[in-house]
């Protein structure tokens, strides 16, 4: 199974690599910037440029493409939305064309959000595949439109949502909650975290291993891929500094009438993943995966 990763450099397609090669699948990867690994096969393309995108699907020939590439800055999304739609949306269609013209069989795994719910559900619980999607900001509705791009691909697709997604690599191109909550406290400074968008957080390393079981399995359709738990930014900060012995009491509880970003966000996006679960998905905990990171971790230290 020859298997092409975009967004090679990100939280997610890193890790994704990672998984691939530990289960002796050889990733073909992609991003814009340097190669993430010196020994795996690696292509710097823009995906926006369409001969080039048709070009790397005729040279690489994949069985599955993991598409992980996204402008992913949700602020930058609400005020670029002509940047966000390109990259977001155009980038996934020209590498839906491309297969469907050179390699018709590929699985096409798109990696999408809970950015694509409200957050305002008839009933509050979790998310299920199916729910009604209505997103709130610019990203939310390009990754919703490509999803709709995905639909219409003649091969076999997957949509895997995720969500709030934390952890380390040596090439992030951005932070995220995690590494917010440690640099900011280790410094002694406050930090402020909303308590009261709801969500389900998810190691960078637990959604890679649920991208690989979509492969493995050929599992097709709509996959929740997210964390096992349900928290709140503030909940998990106060969990992070608890395993990294940091002052918890500086992190401060907001809402949105304290601070008021660009982009809206949806109030309550938690995402179901019994039906992930059922085809081997397992999670960690929050608990247990922020134990792991700072037993195996050595950057955020020093
Ligand atoms: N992080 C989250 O909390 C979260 C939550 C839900 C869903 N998601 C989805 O998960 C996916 C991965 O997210 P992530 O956090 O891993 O993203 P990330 O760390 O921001 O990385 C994005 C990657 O996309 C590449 N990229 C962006 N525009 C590109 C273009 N025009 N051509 C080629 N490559 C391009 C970047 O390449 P360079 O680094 O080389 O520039 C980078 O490697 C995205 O589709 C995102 O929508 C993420």
């Amino acid at each position: 199974m020859r298997v092409l990763v975009t967004g090679a450099r990100g939280l997610i397609g890193y890790h994704v690599a990672q998984v691939l090669t530990e289960q002796k699948v050889e990733p073909v990867l992609t991003s814009r910037g340097e190669a993430p690994f010196p020994n795996l096969p690696y292509r710097a393309l823009d995906l926006t440029q369409r001969d080039a995108v048709h070009q790397l699907i005729r040279d690489t020939s994949p069985d599955v493409v993991i598409h992980s590439a996204a402008m992913t800055l949700v602020d930058a999304c609400q005020e670029q939305p002509a940047v966000c739609w390109l990259r977001n949306v155009t980038a996934t269609r020209y590498l839906l064309e491309a297969l469907t013209k050179e390699k018709p069989q590929a699985h096409f795994i798109f990696v999408s959000t809970d950015f694509v719910y409200d957050g305002f559900p008839a009933e509050e619980r979790p998310y299920v595949e199916g729910d009604y999607e209505a997103p709130l900001s610019v990203y939310g509705a390009s990754k919703l439109a490509a999803e709709a791009w995905v639909k219409l691909y003649p091969g076999p697709w997957t949509i895997a949502r995720t969500a709030l997604v934390y952890g380390w690599t040596p090439t992030l191109p951005r932070d995220n909650i995690l590494l917010r909550v440690i640099h900011r406290l280790s410094q002694g400074g406050v930090i402020q975290l909303f308590a009261n968008q709801v969500r389900t957080p998810t190691w960078a390393r637990d959604v890679a291993i649920g991208l690989f079981l979509l492969a493995e399995k050929r599992a097709q359709g709509l996959y929740h891929i997210a964390g096992s738990d349900i928290e709140t930014p503030y909940t998990f900060g106060q969990k992070v500094a608890k395993v990294w012995n940091l002052p918890g009491e500086l992190i401060q509880p907001i809402t949105e009438l304290d601070f008021r970003s660009p982009a809206p966000r949806p109030p309550y996006s938690p995402l179901s993943i019994a039906k992930a679960r059922a085809i081997g998905y397992n999670p960690h905990t929050t608990e247990e995966a922020l134990q792991l990171l700072h037993s195996t971790t050595i950057w955020v230290r020093g």
